[in-house]
């Protein structure tokens, strides 16, 4: 039985002094919920103001961030090492993002070098994929899901896959309120399982979470997490509001 795993990506919105305050709201908003992991992913720079407050009220909410690089130390400027985000408190790190794709020249490369670097530091991985809607419309989003998933997880034994969660993310559906239906989302997430179970083992792909990611909001949470193949979600704009992201956590359970 896979627990599900709703996380909020709160990209480069939430000021510091936002953070505590929605970390507050959402924790008693979501008191008596169990049964799902709950974790929240703010900018680096409140990381360890969100980390006091959630070690202050206690619950059931864990920190990630959105990146990391894959050095523990050097003349890396303006990057943040693996080991300075457990120090902050960071329990996940969302690696290989489709903006940090897009923008930043992240590669399967280098998201492989971090995901490495991220289980070498007792950090759990949320490893981004997802097709552009060029490449959905032609055809050959397994072809793309697939290269990321091999690239992404290089080298890695099963054993590491199965602790690992994987956000399968339609970037034409980022942003865009323009979910995927929950059947195409099971249909993807079932290639991705299929595929782990081929690359690494049976056991390990149905141990690993994999999360639907791309304009989940409360009303399509319910029918988006009851597919077999879809265990969570990776979630940016509703994530921002304690009330909304309440909600998806609650149609998680
Ligand atoms: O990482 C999650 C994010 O990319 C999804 O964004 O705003 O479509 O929920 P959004």
């Amino acid at each position: 039985m896979r627990v599900p795993i709703i996380a909020g990506n709160w990209k480069m919105y939430k000021t510091v002094g936002e953070a505590v305050n929605f970390v507050r709201e959402l924790a008693g908003l979501v008191a008596g919920v169990s049964g799902v992991e709950i974790v929240v992913c703010p900018p680096f720079t409140a990381l360890a103001v969100v980390a006091a407050q959630l070690h202050s009220q206690g619950g059931n909410i864990a920190l990630g961030a959105q990146n990391m690089y894959w050095e523990n130390e050097g003349a890396y400027t303006g990057e943040i090492a693996p080991g300075m985000l457990k120090e902050a408190g960071c329990r996940y790190v969302i690696l290989g993002h489709s903006e940090r794709r897009q923008y930043f020249g992240e590669t399967d490369v280098t998201v492989n070098k971090k995901v490495h670097a991220a289980l070498a530091h007792n950090l759990l991985p949320i490893v981004c994929v997802g097709e552009r809607l060029e490449e959905r419309e032609s055809g050959t989003t397994e072809e793309v899901v697939r290269g990321q998933v091999q690239g992404s997880l290089a080298g890695l034994t099963a054993q590491q896959v199965a602790g690992l969660v994987v956000a399968y993310e339609p970037v034409w559906a980022i942003g865009t309120g323009r979910t995927a239906s929950a059947a195409d989302a099971q249909q993807v997430n079932m290639f991705i399982r299929g595929l782990l179970s081929d690359l690494f083992d049976e056991a390990a792909a149905g141990a690993v979470r994999i999360q639907y990611g791309g304009s989940v909001k409360p009303g399509n949470a319910a029918e988006l997490m009851a597919q077999p193949d879809i265990d969570g979600a990776l979630v940016g704009g509703a994530s921002l509001q304690a009330d909304s992201f309440a909600g998806i956590i609650k149609n998680a359970v």
